[in-house]
């Protein structure tokens, strides 16, 4: 009796301390609580004009000089340059758009190509004052009427990104990765590593890294980090807050609004969650495994207990 009564009473305490104390403590070595929005961008009016699909494709391969500087593979556009020529001409890659219809929310977008440094939240960077340029232009508008155009050109693109449902790779990919490595993923900013036949190619490789991620400091100021571990090392509040506005949690840094929706955000969180956890589903069949077996060695060490001591009482 008396033994299970301790039992009892340590798996009440580490109940206690798990559930109860764990998050009270996380609290209060937190930092300030920032309420999110779920990525609605209260800021940014609604995109109110519907678009035409084959005039949005027009303006995208023609007065809009979209492809001058991104790729679309989806339909078969090629990046123009090389990533690392592209962080040498623009600081970074040029994001490829085949899923930017469904990666941004359709008025951010709308707002983006309009105004790109308005957008992302980087006035204090680009500004008539410094006279710093942002290296994407703003859409001056094809001789008709602006917004229009612009409504076009978010139809077009939702029009090819419509039946497809982002990975959680992809996601971050095309929405992060340009800026941000993964190393517990192989992921760099200019590919995924490669397997090497040779140390050449490897040094090749690692070359190009190294090229992209100086023009890349050079570019915001500093290199952003690696992104492998922050849902662990900070939170997802944290994490989805600071992806929406940037602004709010480091006045003035040169990480963009990216203006995902709440689903793009959804799958990029899916996969830190699992490039930080590799070992996740395995560990918790395992911690599974180990919890029966110690049920059943408890209760035979019980039996045995009994059946020595019953002769001595
Ligand atoms: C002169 C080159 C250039 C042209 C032309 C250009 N872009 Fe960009 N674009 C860039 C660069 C560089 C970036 C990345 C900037 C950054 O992340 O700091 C970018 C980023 C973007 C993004 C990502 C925005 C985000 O929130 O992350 C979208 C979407 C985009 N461009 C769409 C367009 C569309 C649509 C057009 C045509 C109307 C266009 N771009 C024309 C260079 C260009
Ligand atoms: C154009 C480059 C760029 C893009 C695109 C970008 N970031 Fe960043 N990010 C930065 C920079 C630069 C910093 C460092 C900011 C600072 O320290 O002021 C940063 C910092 C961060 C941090 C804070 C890390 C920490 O330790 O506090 C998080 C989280 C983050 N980014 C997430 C994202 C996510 C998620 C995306 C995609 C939706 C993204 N970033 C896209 C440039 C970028």
């Amino acid at each position: 009796m008396k033994e299970f009564i301790s039992l009892i009473i340590i798996i009440i305490f580490t109940g206690v301390i798990y559930y109860a104390i764990g998050p009270v403590a996380k609290k209060v070595e937190g930092h300030k609580f920032i309420p999110n929005h779920h990525f609605t961008y209260s800021d940014i009016p609604p995109l109110k004009l519907k678009g035409n699909v084959a005039k949005g494709k027009a303006l995208v391969f023609g007065a809009g000089a979209c492809i001058g500087c991104h790729s679309i593979k989806s339909v078969g556009i090629a990046a123009p340059m090389s990533p690392v020529m592209a962080a040498k001409t623009y600081g970074v890659v040029p994001p490829d758009l085949s899923d930017a219809g469904v990666l941004y929310s359709p008025k951010f977008l709308a707002a983006y190509i309009a105004n790109p440094v308005k957008a992302m939240l980087l006035q204090h960077r680009y500004n008539a004052k410094n006279g710093k340029v942002f290296p994407m232009p703003a859409f001056a508008g094809a001789g008709g009427n602006k917004q229009q155009e612009i409504a076009d050109m978010v139809a077009y693109f939702k029009s090819i990104a419509f039946t497809k449902k982002i990975s959680p790779k992809t996601a971050f990919v095309d929405s992060c990765g340009r800026c941000h490595a993964i190393r517990f993923d192989k992921w760099t900013q200019i590919g995924f590593i490669p397997k090497f036949k040779n140390n050449l190619q490897k040094l090749k490789f690692e070359l190009k890294v190294t090229q992209y991620q100086k023009a890349l400091k050079k570019y915001k100021g500093s290199l952003p980090p690696d992104l492998s571990t922050i849902l662990e090392s900070r939170n997802k509040h944290f994490v989805e807050g600071f992806m929406e506005n940037p602004q709010n949690y480091i006045k003035n840094t040169a990480m963009p609004r990216v203006g995902v929706t709440a689903a793009t955000a959804n799958q990029i969180e899916k996969y830190l969650f699992q490039t930080s956890n590799p070992e996740h589903a395995q560990r918790e069949s395992l911690g599974r495994g180990i919890m029966i077996y110690l049920f059943i060695f408890a209760f035979f060490a019980y039996l045995w207990k009994r059946s020595i001591w019953k002769d001595l009482h």
